[in-house]
């Protein structure tokens, strides 16, 4: 007897390219917003974590870069900053970083909600039926690996 053959993967429809899509130019508008708060802030110890965590998102932007590439949808490692991104930035740069932080944390919580949206409707419907029959149940993305709430626990501890 031999084992089935793999399914082959299907190719992603032009609703998901457009949610990935939107998906790269976040994580490249939060690397954006990230390095102007480290520009902006005066403390060097924050303004370090402002400098990793644009580094993180950078590396976010890639791997979408990545997987829009390898679906047949080839862009740039990353887009230039969004309109809204640069709004943000200026009214970051006009009031300050106490201005700026609290936006660009609403935003990373709208990215993270997406996310889980995302991984929500990539589960089969019987998982989201019945959760505890996934396999990859524990496994997938937990609250604390979000950018929020590790920025959260680095600045206020
Ligand atoms: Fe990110």
């Amino acid at each position: 007897m031999t084992a089935p053959a793999p399914a082959a993967p299907q190719a992603p429809d032009s609703h998901s390219l457009h949610e990935w899509l939107h998906h790269w130019q976040d994580e490249s508008d939060a690397a954006y917003l990230y390095s102007e708060l480290a520009a902006q802030e005066p403390d060097p110890g924050k303004q370090e974590i402002y400098r990793q965590l644009a580094s993180v998102e950078r590396r976010h932007t890639e791997l979408w870069a990545k997987l829009l590439s390898e679906n047949g949808r080839p862009v740039a490692v990353a887009p230039p900053p969004s309109a809204k991104a640069r709004v943000m930035a200026w009214l970051g740069r006009r009031f300050g970083p106490r201005y700026l932080l609290p936006l660009l944390l609403r935003e990373e919580g709208r990215e993270v909600k997406g996310y889980m949206d995302l991984h929500s409707a990539s589960q089969p419907a019987r998982w989201r039926a019945s959760p505890a029959e996934a396999p990859s149940r524990g496994i997938g993305p937990r609250p604390a690996d979000s950018c929020v709430t590790s920025y959260t626990a680095s600045t206020t501890a």
